[in-house]
């Protein structure tokens, strides 16, 4: 059942806040850090349910990782273990990043089918077509089993689709493999470019990172050493929805704007003021907002998908109307029960989000549905005078190190409630309905 946020919103927000470090780097980091044969030590990683999952798998294949406050320090050993544990590979998508790194240094790798939020479809299609061009044996089994004796070879591969996760895992082979390899059609999204630039750090030779074209000349091996990842620009993207929903101004420090502008534009066209810097956005929400008619998420630099909840949460009470197509993932607005179940006016057909002004927002008790889903619901609770309960709090915290915290510092309150029992759960349901 895990825990239930408690929001009280219908107050506005104001203060200044720092953006944590980004999940969708962290994952693949700390996947590649196996490549490494010194100790790495990553800086500012957050306390996600995900990074623990990373570092159990770390731990299984037999890494040694330790923290020290924010950072995270991984020591790699030669892989003791090719078996990836069944445990975090079922509880997200990124675990299959670990794939091709234990497949470089073991020459085999054994994994269950990845976790994660239930967007859709998700298939590994990608991954595996990549990893077998570059000579790696695919057998299907209870679990899929990879190998590689003989290492992995450069190739020139396109990508069918710029599928995120997919060129992580054909850099990362490509860093370890002989020869060069050429990514063609891959996803230009920040954290690719990220992942590059640690590997080149590391001592890789990595070209045109955050290009359709990306090219490696494989085979050197690589040091260890000290990294910060980027910034979260969905944890940024959230808290510019917060602002948007609930009103008052924020700042949004150590954040990269132009990482997130599509989503700071389409806030800018519902009536937000936002001015950037380099590297803080301020926003401010005075009047009511307005309906931003059509608008589509897609693959970087387009509005981030994992941004489209949350953005539609903020354009629940705009007095026109608006739309979110997600061209990326079939079943990305599973929270539209939740905004109903608090009275907004949405409907999804296929994949978009249809929201009709006129909804007056009341308390509810709503469950998340996903990660990004769940902060959307919190997201749409600040704009609510009455109580909303979000069921399912723990999928949040896959995402966000301690969100309730966060939106706390803006003066929100929000809080997270354990639920470990069935009465204390009722408990919930019966103050939220009023029963
Ligand atoms: C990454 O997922 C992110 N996760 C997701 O964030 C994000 O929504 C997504 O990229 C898109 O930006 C991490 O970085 C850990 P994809 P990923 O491969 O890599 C299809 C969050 O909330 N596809 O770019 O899984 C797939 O079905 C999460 O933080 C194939 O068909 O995304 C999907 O429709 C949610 N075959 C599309 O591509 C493949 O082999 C995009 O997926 C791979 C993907």
């Amino acid at each position: 059942m895990g825990n239930t946020l408690v929001v009280r919103g219908g107050r506005p927000l104001y203060g200044t806040v720092e953006v944590p470090t980004a999940k969708n780097s962290v994952l693949p980091l700390l996947a590649a850090s196996l490549l490494c044969e010194g100790e790495v030590a990553f800086h500012r990683v957050p306390r996600l349910s995900d990074v623990a999952a990373c570092v159990e798998i770390l731990h299984a294949v037999g890494c040694g990782v330790q923290w020290a406050g924010q950072v995270l320090r991984v020591c790699p050993q030669p892989v003791q273990n090719h078996c990836l544990p069944d445990g975090p590979v079922g509880s997200m998508r990124a675990s299959v990043l670990f794939c091709a790194p234990v497949l470089a240094r073991a020459g085999k790798v054994q994994t269950a089918m990845p976790g994660g939020c239930k967007l859709g479809p998700r298939p590994i299609d990608i991954h595996l077509d990549g990893l077998t061009q570059m000579g790696a044996a695919v057998q299907w089994g209870e679990h899929l089993t990879l190998q590689a004796p003989r290492g992995l070879q450069g190739v020139d591969y396109t990508l069918r689709c710029p599928s995120v996760g997919a060129t992580e895992t054909l850099l990362m082979a490509a860093v370890a493999a002989r020869g060069e390899t050429v990514l063609r059609g891959a996803a230009c999204e920040p954290e690719i470019v990220d992942l590059a630039n640690f590997l080149n750090a590391c001592g890789a030779q990595v070209q045109g990172a955050g290009t359709p074209v990306v090219r490696v000349q494989g085979g050197r091996p690589l040091h260890g050493g000290h990294y910060t990842p980027i910034p979260d620009r969905i944890v940024a993207s959230t808290l510019a929805c917060a602002v948007a929903a609930a009103g008052g101004q924020a700042v949004l420090r150590r954040c990269d704007p132009a990482a997130f502008a599509p989503l700071l534009q389409v806030l800018r066209q519902a009536g937000c003021a936002v001015e950037t810097d380099a590297d803080q956005v301020q926003i401010s929400r005075r009047g009511l907002l307005q309906g931003v008619g059509q608008v589509f998420a897609g693959v970087y630099p387009a509005l981030a998908t994992d941004a489209a909840p949350l953005l539609a949460a903020a354009l629940l009470g705009a007095q026109s109307q608006s739309s979110i197509q997600d061209t990326v993932f079939e079943n990305r607005f599973a929270c539209a029960a939740g905004f109903s179940a608090m009275g907004a006016q949405v409907a999804v057909q296929q994949h978009t989000l249809f929201i009709r002004p006129g909804g007056t927002l009341h308390g509810a008790l709503v469950t998340a549905p996903d990660l990004r889903g769940g902060a959307a619901l919190a997201v749409a609770a600040l704009a609510v005078s009455q109580p909303v309960g979000i069921e399912n709090a723990d999928l949040i915290a896959r995402g966000y190190e301690d969100l309730p915290r966060l939106l706390r510092r803006l003066g929100a309150s929000v809080h997270d409630q354990e639920n470990g029992t069935k009465k204390a759960h009722q408990t919930v349901v019966t103050k939220f309905m009023g029963i």
